[in-house]
């Protein structure tokens, strides 16, 4: 194992991402937490979990920074999740604080790495992450596009009982609602998604997927979903290490793309071991640039109250 991944924040989704990183064996591991205990904890239980599953895993847990050094990869879940009926906007100022000194801690001690930003609100988090890093824009990520578009497939695989991999059907936007879809660009096995539902009943499992976040915290009723966000973090640092061309969506800093600049939002990319490869460009009619205008919008304004 030559890759190493730092996860900062030992909490509900930084654990679980390190418990299905270690499972794969696919990078060292160091988890840290500014809770000391709590990253030492969580690591002696994921090595004991991987010796029941006779797993050789390499994973420590610390509060100090310079344990990141030589990463490929810091993901950023350290911060406050949502509780039921909060807005993920509610957590700026909070969480920019937190990300601030995280950052500059990266900057530091794991100048070459790649930045997967997790904490919310998340594409306000990414922007934040890119300008205090002075990192490339190709370096810095945002995941949320990929948990929103498996929420999607799942519910689409749900209701057409097709195999979860048929379903091909990407979320653009930002990780609040003014995520949106695009029908034309949605295919099950290679076919239209047309052939098989109708845009009413499309329309609906969009809506049930932006508000898929709450959806879950309402059951939880105390912490946030993590086994999906894990999940979706998991299949982008696999894409990087293994370099492997994967188009998905990620959170990104656009700089002129469909003639949007300085913001971050989700939009298709190719996942490779440099970073986001290419931003995908796809051609948008009228109505589908203004969802992409809207969301970049909503972004910029919450952008406004960063302390920089
Ligand atoms: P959690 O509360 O379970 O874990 C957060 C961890 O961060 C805690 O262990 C805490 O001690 C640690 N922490 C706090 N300040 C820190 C600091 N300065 N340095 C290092 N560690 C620090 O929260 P959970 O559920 O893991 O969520 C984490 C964040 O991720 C939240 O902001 C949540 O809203 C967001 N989230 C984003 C998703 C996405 O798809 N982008 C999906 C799920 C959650
Ligand atoms: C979610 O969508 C809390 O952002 C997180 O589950």
């Amino acid at each position: 194992m030559q890759n190493k991944v730092s996860i900062i924040g030992a909490g509900n989704v930084g654990s679980a991402l390190a418990f299905l990183l270690a499972q794969k064996e696919l990078a060292k591991i160091v988890l840290i937490d500014i809770d000391k205990d709590m990253a030492i904890g969580k690591t002696l239980d994921i090595y004991q979990a991987c010796s029941a599953l006779g797993i050789d895993c390499k994973i420590y847990g610390s509060n100090a920074y310079e344990d990141v050094s030589n990463s490929a990869v810091v993901v950023i879940t350290a911060g406050f999740p949502r509780k039921a009926g909060m807005d993920r906007a509610e957590l700026l100022a909070k969480n920019a604080s937190i990300i601030k000194d995280i950052v500059k801690n990266i900057v530091k001690y794991a100048p070459n790495s790649i930045i997967l930003m997790v904490t919310n609100p998340l594409d306000v988090m990414t922007y934040y992450a890119f300008k205090l890093s002075g990192f490339d824009r190709t370096k810095v990520l945002g995941e949320a596009g990929m948990l929103d578009t498996s929420r999607f497939a799942t519910f689409i695989s749900q209701k057409l009982n097709f195999s979860i991999q048929n379903i091909n059907s990407l979320i653009f936007g930002t990780h609040n609602d003014k995520m949106f879809t695009i029908n034309r660009y949605i295919n099950i096995g290679g076919f239209p998604i047309s052939l098989f539902m109708k845009t009413k009943e499309i329309k609906k499992l969009i809506e049930r997927t932006k508000k898929g976040g709450e959806e879950i915290i309402k059951l939880l009723k105390t912490s946030s979903a993590s086994y999906a966000p894990a999940a979706s973090c998991f299949r982008m640092i696999e894409a990087i290490l293994k370099d492997k061309k994967y188009i998905c969506c990620s959170s990104i800093y656009l700089d002129g793309e469909y003639g949007i600049k300085d913001v971050c939002i989700g939009l298709p990319v190719k996942l490779g071991k440099n970073g986001v490869e290419e931003i995908i460009k796809l051609p948008l009619t009228a109505k589908e640039k203004k969802y992409l205008l809207d969301a970049a919008s909503n972004c910029k304004e919450l952008i406004k109250q960063l302390p920089f």
